[in-house]
């Protein structure tokens, strides 16, 4: 689409008074492809020329000239519309898309830039809950969009490895603790000690002062407190690094919270050096009444530090390490008020780059009525969905395709898959209400329906064995032969808007689509039996699906097996 979005700039940079950029910025994509490819409207030229758009709009389309590219080009009320040549724009994209192949979409908007997403983050000593999954996608599916964009992507697990729960735990296991099953199960049994500690403690408030003088000591760098500690910690990351591994998610560094411990006192002082700081019944505050926020906690009276303090320390780190260009925090918007008052501090600190901090937040996952609550013990564990998606993917493949070799592993790209797409299909921003049957459902809108699609595909393909490849995609020209076309060329403006909006429900919408046109092309008009350059222009065609399908997927994070 590029090439025919710059000839229509082209072709209307001698007749109207703007620039190109905001010629490009000012043309829309139709919703409707009977009124074109591309759209202008001339609003904007009306003060200028003092005329109704509409007679702007004719009276320009007289005048532009003529282009190879374009089929027709007409004035519609306020509108001027283009209409891509067919030929030229299934022949362009079909041959773009099978040159490039994997790196189809890619661009170099991002070349030489640095953003940071900082995604995941699970608490140690905690289940990695389904809570934890909606930023685990969200941010491994951004950070290969921006990646397509060509930016460089730092992905940092701000592990939750440090904090009063800590202080908890350390009670919990000196009071209860069993060695033996901490060796076997780690985090089910720390989460169940963890879940205890705070059933006693509503008994027994005195359990919480233990609890408090215990991170205090960690803090201060006890060593029973930094053994049982570092123990708690090794044995949680080698269970996520295993959830991460099943959901192919890797992050160039698990810098956590604990990493900034030994800075934390020089952050204090900067902020301190600044003016910012003030006392507050003895703890340590940054006032933002003027911002309209209650103040933000640096230090408590008895001297901890808080989640706060290591966020606004890991930033600053941040940015002098990666000299970021953007930095994301994938977190749940319950976590809003915190990152308005971290960049709040920063920007009372006098740093302009607190203007490329973004916080990307998500709806909950709410799971019957109400929040899910790790102290309360009804958190829903991930690795039960992974699991039973996995199985019921297993179960249906058994029923429908019995002989298929590596089943198993076929059963985990889908499954997994539609757990992955179940969540990014959503609106970022609206809870969610957990539903067993609706995760587990794989007809309709999900991953693998498109999945199937690409299957498919691959298996009419490896029926055409003897095509040698050749093509000419201009033969393309029939509506559902172009809707395909139209889809595919749409591909990188699909990253673009998903990657920008930090939206990867753009992309899973886009997925969706681009296989429901393939199906209605593939009802419509026979490949296989097609005669001669036309079934050689069909299976270009639908190679080029099968292959923006296999990057759109990897772009959300999912597999597509070429058999299910
Ligand atoms: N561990 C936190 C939680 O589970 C999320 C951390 C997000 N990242 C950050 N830099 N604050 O709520």
């Amino acid at each position: 689409m590029q090439t025919f979005r710059e000839e229509v700039i082209r072709l209307l940079l001698p007749h109207v008074p703007l620039e190109e950029q905001q010629i490009s910025e000012d043309l829309e994509t139709p919703p409707n492809p009977a009124l074109g490819d591309f759209a202008f409207p001339c609003f904007k030229l009306a003060k200028e020329k003092r005329q109704a758009p509409p007679k702007i709009a004719a009276e320009l389309v007289a005048s532009l000239a003529g282009s190879e590219l374009f089929e027709r080009v007409e004035a519609k009320g306020p509108y001027i519309n283009f209409y891509c040549n067919r030929k030229m724009l299934a022949r362009l994209t079909v041959e773009k898309v099978l040159s490039e192949k994997g790196a189809y979409g890619q661009q170099q908007i991002g070349a030489g830039q640095n953003i940071v997403i900082d995604f995941s983050a699970p608490n140690i000593a905690k289940p990695f809950g389904v809570g934890h999954l909606r930023s685990t996608v969200i941010g491994h599916s951004l950070y290969r969009l921006y990646e397509a964009l060509g930016y460089r992507c730092i992905g940092i697990n701000h592990l939750g490895d440090w904090g009063t729960q800590f202080g908890k735990l350390i009670v919990a296991y000196l009071k209860w603790g069993n060695e033996e099953r901490l060796q076997t199960d780690p985090i089910n049994y720390l989460y169940e000690l963890y879940v205890r500690f705070h059933q006693e403690a509503e008994l027994d408030p005195q359990l919480d002062e233990e609890a408090r003088s215990w991170f205090k000591k960690l803090e201060d760098g006890d060593q029973q407190a930094r053994e049982l500690w570092q123990r708690f910690r090794s044995l949680s990351l080698t269970e996520f690094k295993r959830i991460y591994q099943i959901l192919d998610v890797e992050f160039d560094s698990y810098s956590g919270e604990s990493f900034y411990n030994e800075m934390l006192d020089e952050t204090i002082a900067l902020v301190a050096e600044k003016d910012l700081a003030s006392e507050s019944e003895g703890a340590l505050v940054v006032d933002l009444s003027e911002e309209g926020m209650p103040p933000c906690l640096l230090r408590k009276q008895d001297g901890a530090t808080l989640y706060a303090t290591r966020d606004l320390c890991a930033a600053i780190y941040r940015q002098q390490k990666y000299n970021f260009a953007q930095m994301l925090y994938v977190v749940g918007a319950d976590q809003a008020l915190h990152f308005r008052q971290l960049f709040a501090v920063l920007r009372k600190m006098g740093y302009a780059w607190a203007d490329k901090c973004v916080h990307v937040p998500f709806g909950l996952i709410r799971y019957k009525d109400g929040k899910m609550s790790t102290r309360q013990g009804t958190l829903i564990f991930l690795e039960d969905v992974l699991q039973r998606a996995t199985e019921l993917a297993a179960k249906i493949i058994e029923e429908k395709n019995p002989g298929l070799v590596n089943k198993g592993e076929v059963a985990r790209q889908v499954g997994i898959g539609a757990v992955i797409f179940g969540d990014l299909s959503n609106d970022r921003i609206k809870n969610i209400e957990f539903d067993w049957d609706k995760v587990l459902d794989f007809s309709g809108e999900t991953a693998p329906y498109v999945q199937y699609a690409h299957a498919r595909i691959c298996s009419i393909l490896r029926k055409a064995a003897d095509w040698p490849g050749d093509y000419d995609a201009s033969l393309l020209t029939t509506d559902e032969e172009q809707a395909v076309v139209g889809m595919l060329a749409r591909f990188a403006d699909t990253i673009k808007r998903a990657a920008t909006t930090y939206k990867p429900s753009v992309m899973a919408r886009y997925v969706v689509d681009l296989a429901a046109e393939f199906n209605r092309f593939y009802h419509q008009c026979p490949v296989l039996t097609a005669e001669g350059p036309l079934r050689n222009a069909r299976l270009a065609l639908i190679d080029a699906v099968r292959q923006v399908l296999v990057n759109g997927l990897y772009l959300l994070g999912i597999a597509a097996p070429e058999e299910m």
